[in-house]
């Protein structure tokens, strides 16, 4: 009989972030028996709640997916049953003290083993992480901290919370979000390239002439204006979910798999990137606009947003890593809000076929149709290569084509919401896929110096109305390093 338990603390219970995510992931782990056997959940926050209420607040949160099977009423049940309540403020050592002993009873003389979740605002992190620490670590099991960004705001502000929290806590209890990890595509990227023998050898400035890193969202900051005004689009996209699929696309072969490994090489590519120049980057901000007769807010319009705001909702940059396997290739980002439609996609796109002899015979424009490989993250999971191809019939005409390997036809069953395989790495102590301190300071070290520049410089950025394509500027950035974007494609 497993002697040792678990208890999951979610700090911050009543918030969006809470209710949208973590209580359906930890249900959704539950469901498939993934939890330990001894595994309670404690919801913390501010707000008075009894057990009850809290139960009914998860309830409402909690879906049984479509191919689950009809005991899942049943499961959802006895899932509530192991989820309990405690009202306390985040910064005090009296309050965590109060839940340290009903911990103590949940765990009735177990090997205790403590997860912390903390899900609130950043100017309260370091005050919430003192009081859990000193009132209510595990006495004889492992204790751990799960951390959600803003991880700061640049490289000193990030240094000083690092600092800050490594008062209290080992580099080894702290577990850093990036629940872009957490995602099945990007978790695939590593699969690729290093399980099948087509792809790695093409991996280089010798077969690749450009990598494209697209996110963008068809709804605005609609609610989060108050923070997101405070960090924009660079920090809350590119400096965190794009770079580190980034990473893990240009880092090399890792000695292996171990968590330890992998981050070393993360660490390793970043380092080798050059500062970003600020003629390197667009920036935008969404207008109104109208359509059909809806009328679509301007980022300003928020009423939480100062009027004036120069924060960029949109932002393309060039990127180059000064290493003997990528000199030269551009690494180009997007990321918006409120575009025209919901994507994130990595576009490989390769070089010319050297003297093409299609194009010779047959002057079929072949310069821009080369391979691409596109590894759609979401929505609609997929990996695809573009090919030039014969067109079937007596003639001789090329056309374009997809190897398409599309994630709905290949596999049933839902793909696990990123947060699910983060929490159950969490509880399981594995480490490969959160932020280790030395990875987020190289990557703030990246950004940092450009976002002062945009900062100091006052840099207005490129209106676009709401629901369009972006800026102009995002076409002009990749014309400069001879580019086309790959979404605009027409064949997407
Ligand atoms: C978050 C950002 O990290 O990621 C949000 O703060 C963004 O602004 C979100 O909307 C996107 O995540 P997902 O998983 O919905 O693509």
């Amino acid at each position: 009989k497993d002697k040792s338990s678990v208890t999951i603390t979610v700090v911050g219970a009543s918030g969006d972030l809470a209710k949208k995510k973590i209580f359906p992931a930890l249900f959704a782990l539950y469901y498939e028996d993934c939890l330990p056997e001894h595994f309670t959940i404690f919801g913390y926050a501010r707000s008075k709640m009894t057990d009850a209420e809290l139960r009914d607040m998860v309830s409402k949160t909690l879906t049984c997916r479509i191919d689950k099977r009809a005991n899942c009423g049943e499961k959802m049940e006895q899932f509530l049953k192991r989820c309990f309540y405690h009202s306390g403020q985040y910064d005090s050592e009296a309050n965590f003290a109060e839940l340290d002993k009903k911990l103590k009873e949940h765990e009735a003389g177990t090997i205790a083993n403590r997860l912390f979740y903390l899900s609130i605002p950043p100017n309260i992190f370091i005050n919430a992480v003192k009081s859990a620490s000193i009132s209510a670590s595990s006495a004889n099991g492992w204790t751990r901290v799960i951390v959600e960004k803003p991880f700061g705001r640049d490289s000193e502000s990030s240094a000083a919370l690092t600092t800050a929290l490594k008062q209290y806590l080992e580099e080894d209890q702290i577990f850093r979000i990036d629940h872009y990890l957490g995602k099945e595509l990007v978790e695939n990227l590593s699969v690729l390239r290093f399980s099948n023998l087509i792809f790695e050898p093409l991996w280089s400035r010798q077969f690749i002439r450009n990598v494209q890193l697209i996110f963008s969202e068809d709804f605005g900051t609609e609610g989060r204006g108050g923070y997101f005004d405070n960090y924009g689009i660079v920090r809350d996209i590119m400096q965190n979910h794009l770079l580190q699929i980034l990473a893990l696309f240009a880092m090399e072969t890792p000695v292996s798999l171990d968590a330890e490994d992998i981050r070393n090489e993360k660490v390793k590519v970043l380092r080798s990137m050059r500062p970003i120049q600020l003629d390197d980057v667009v920036i935008g901000q969404y207008k109104s606009h109208t359509r059909g007769g809806v009328n679509y807010p301007a980022y300003t319009d928020d009423k939480t947003v100062p009027h004036n705001s120069l924060t960029p909702t949109f932002a393309a940059a060039a990127l180059f890593i000064d290493n003997a396997r990528w000199d030269g290739v551009p690494f180009l980002m997007k990321a918006g809000k409120a575009l025209h439609d919901r994507r994130t996609e990595i576009r490989v796109q390769f070089r010319h076929v050297p003297g093409n002899l299609y194009k010779r015979n047959f002057g079929t424009n072949l310069d821009h149709e080369t391979n691409e490989l596109v590894i759609r993250v979401q929505p609609d999971e997929a990996i695809y290569l573009k090919i030039n191809n014969k067109v079937p019939g007596l003639g001789m005409r090329l056309d374009r084509s997809n190897l398409n390997l599309l994630y709905s036809t290949r596999y049933s069953g839902e793909i696990p919401d990123a947060y699910e395989r983060l929490l159950l790495d969490a509880v399981e102590g594995e480490r490969r896929l959160f932020i280790r301190s030395d990875e987020l300071d190289a990557a703030w070290s990246l950004f940092t110096p450009v976002l002062k520049d945009l900062e100091d410089k006052k840099t207005v950025p490129e209106y676009y109305p709401y629901g369009s394509r972006g800026p102009v500027g995002a076409h002009y950035l990749a014309a400069k390093y001879k580019v086309r974007w790959g979404d605009f494609a027409g064949d997407q």
